[in-house]
């Protein structure tokens, strides 16, 4: 599938603690060395719209929140990053970066949460205008690992229960075996530089865009 436009789309994807901020922005500084004109943004958020429903669906007061009311709160503001910020930047031949995307709705709206993955593929396919990602690194972490990063964080999300968490790391290697043409799973474990250097291999096999310049 692929983004269809002039640009390069990744996305980075993973459970909260798998290191996708760290690890994307060190990326953004490798390619930006390289010559490339990089952006980055995150999800939800990345705009004014997207901002203002990340803060309801983080808001530990929003705990009644219905599956499906959150599965559309995160497609739409999807749907306001893409057309406002990702086409553009991808239209003038930018490489975009974004934190977590269309496969996060897949891991804790379908997986996590019990909706159909046809359902939520069919609204964000919508949402997006068919926007897909030429590559998704998905970070994977062991639990332990994952508590211990996210220690502190008690948003409405992190108050869920572990099962909700394993469900959607399940889902995450379920979608990558699935895609295997764009979803790549990234082995989160040992230190930051590690990780990086693991990820970078598979930017370069996968995009050939590290040696540029
Ligand atoms: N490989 C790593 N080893 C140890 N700590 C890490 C590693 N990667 C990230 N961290 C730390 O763990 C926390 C979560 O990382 P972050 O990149 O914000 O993850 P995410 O964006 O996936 O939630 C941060 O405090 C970060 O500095
Ligand atoms: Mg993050």
């Amino acid at each position: 599938m692929g983004s269809g436009a002039r640009g390069v789309f990744i996305t980075f994807e993973g459970l909260d603690g798998s290191g996708k901020s760290t690890q994307m922005e060190l990326l953004a500084d490798a390619l930006r060395d390289r010559g490339h004109d990089v952006i980055t943004t995150r999800e939800p958020g990345g705009t004014g719209l997207g901002e203002a429903v990340r803060t309801i669906l983080l808001d530990p007061a929003q705990h009644g929140m219905t599956s499906r009311a959150e599965a559309l709160l995160y497609s739409a503001a999807r749907a306001q990053l893409v057309e406002t910020v990702i086409k553009p930047a991808l239209d003038e031949g930018r490489i975009v970066l974004c934190d977590r995307y269309l496969d996060s709705s897949l891991a804790y709206q379908a997986y996590g949460r019990g909706l159909q993955v046809e359902d939520v593929l069919t609204l964000n396919i919508w949402a997006t205008e068919c926007l897909f990602p030429d590559l998704t690194l998905v970070l994977v972490v062991d639990e332990q690992q994952r508590a211990g990063r996210v220690a502190g964080v008690s948003d409405r999300l992190e108050s869920e229960e572990t099962s909700f968490f394993e469900r959607a790391a399940e889902g995450y290697r379920r979608l990558a075996s699935d895609h295997r043409h764009r979803i790549r799973l990234i082995d989160s474990a040992g230190s930051i530089d590690d990780v990086q250097g693991r990820l970078r291999a598979v930017v370069e096999e996968d995009l050939g865009l590290l040696p540029v310049q």
